[in-house]
Parts: structure tokens; sequence; C-alpha cells
């Protein structure tokens, strides 16, 4: 009988390719170093593949004009409650990443506000730097990164290709979705979770608050009225 490994879903959204590329080297070598079997797809087509059928799940996403794209938010808002109970990891793409201090999940300006503000809290998670690619860009995009990558003392050369991934950190993070255990731990509640929490305590608060005064109001004019008569 042959022994069948462990099944992953590996969902990309990318625009220009690059995420792509990087989530496809993890699964060969999840493939070759863990036997894993890996379903890598598009997030548009995310749909297709239910999550109850794989024992992990990784998303990737890349950054434009300072946002994830709304197939990657619509994805994790809709299936939020599998994704927090399997074992998931989550990583993004963007040039400000190629950066000393920006270069974590937690330092990187587009990671930290995902994870703090996302209902789905995976256990792993990271950020690795992209590609610039001036000559695949239109005018306006060359333009724009171009200005960008002035301010940020990057390349600025329209004939330039650099891919600054590092791919030794990729390959790591592989490594650690490969060690993540099968179960999942309980957690806390998510921001999210405690924001709401909060905001729905504080309602009642000001709700017993409300009716505590009208009591009150109530009980002084009938004492007022009680003593006239
Ligand atoms: C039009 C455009 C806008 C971008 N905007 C940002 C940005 O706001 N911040 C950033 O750090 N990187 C930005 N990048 C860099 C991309 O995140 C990087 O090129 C990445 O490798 C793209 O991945 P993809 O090919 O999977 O879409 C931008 C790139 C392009 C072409």
């Amino acid at each position: 009988m042959t022994q069948q490994g462990p099944k992953y879903l590996m969902l990309y959204s990318t625009t220009d390719g690059h995420t792509k590329t990087i989530i496809e080297t993890m699964a060969k070598q999840l493939t070759d170093e863990n036997g894993a079997r890996c379903d890598v797809a598009d997030i548009k087509d995310g749909g297709r593949y239910p999550l109850s059928q794989y024992q992990k799940v990784l998303l990737g996403a890349s950054i434009r004009y300072g946002y994830f794209s709304s197939a990657f938010h619509e994805y994790v808002a809709k299936h939020q409650g599998e994704l927090n109970a399997m074992p998931s990891a989550f990583f993004g793409v963007n040039l400000t990443a190629r950066k000393e201090g920006k270069n974590t999940a937690m330092t990187n300006a587009y990671t930290r506000k995902f994870l703090t503000q996302s209902p789905w809290q995976p256990q792993l998670s990271g950020v690795f730097a992209g590609a610039l690619w001036y000559p695949r860009y239109n005018y306006f995009d060359r333009v724009l990164i171009q200005f960008i990558m002035k301010v940020t003392g990057g390349e600025t050369d329209p004939a330039k290709e650099i891919v600054y991934t590092d791919w030794a950190v990729v390959r790591r993070f592989a490594s650690d979705f490969a060690a993540l255990p099968l179960t999942v731990p309980p957690r806390p509640p998510t921001p999210e979770q405690r924001r709401g929490k909060w905001a729905s305590g504080g309602a009642v608060q000001w709700a017993l608050a409300l009716a505590g005064v009208s009591a009150a109001v109530l009980f002084g004019r009938r004492m007022i009225s009680s003593k006239r008569e």
C-alpha cells in the first residue's frame, strides 16, 4: 500500500505573477521534501476547492498601490470560520519588504495592518520582497513606481528588472509551514472580536445607564407629585 502525504491548499492573489511563482516554489519544496500533495490555484477560483478536503491551507497575496486585492479580502471574509479552524498560514508580497526593518509580518506595514484587522488569524505569517519589472509596466505604473522608488532610495532605471525576493527566506517559510501541527490550539479572541465584544459591552452599559436615569426621573416625578397632593 502506498503512503499518501498530507494534502495542502495553496491559494495566491497576484497581478504580475510573482506571488504565483513564490507559492509554486514552495509547493515544489513541500512535494519534494515532505511528500505533500499541493493544490495551487488562483484565489479567485478558491471556491472550487473545499477547505474540508485539506489538512492545511496557505494564502499568499501581493500589494498594489497600498492594498491587497479585493478577491483576497473576500475569500478571507467568506471562509474565516474554516480558516481559523484549521492549520493555516499567510504571506504578503511587496517592494517595501526589500528593506531591513520592514521585512517581517509585524514590521511590514501592509501585513501588520492586515493581521491586526483580520477576522482570520493564521498560525504562521510572513512577508517577502517582490519584483520590480519596469519594462512590463504601462507608462502610468512605470512613472509612479519610479517616483516611489526615488523617494524610498530604490532603483529608478526604467530598463531594469529586479527580483528582490530572498529565496532562502521563502524556503524557511515553507519548512515552517510543513512543521505546523495538524491540530489548531484554542486561540485568544482576534482584535476584531475584542473590539466587537468591547463595543457590545459598551452598548449594554449605555442601555443600562439610560434605563437607570429614566427610572430615576420617573421616580423623582412621582415623589414630587405625591408631595403636592
Ligand atoms: C502598479 C504597482 C503598484 C505597486 N504598489 C506597491 C505598493 O503600494 N507598495 C509596495 O510595497 N509595493 C508595491 N508594488 C510592488 C509589488 O507588490 C511587487 O511588484 C510584487 O512583486 C507584485 O506581485 P505580483 O506579481 O504577485 O502581483 C507595486 C507594483 C506595481 C506594478
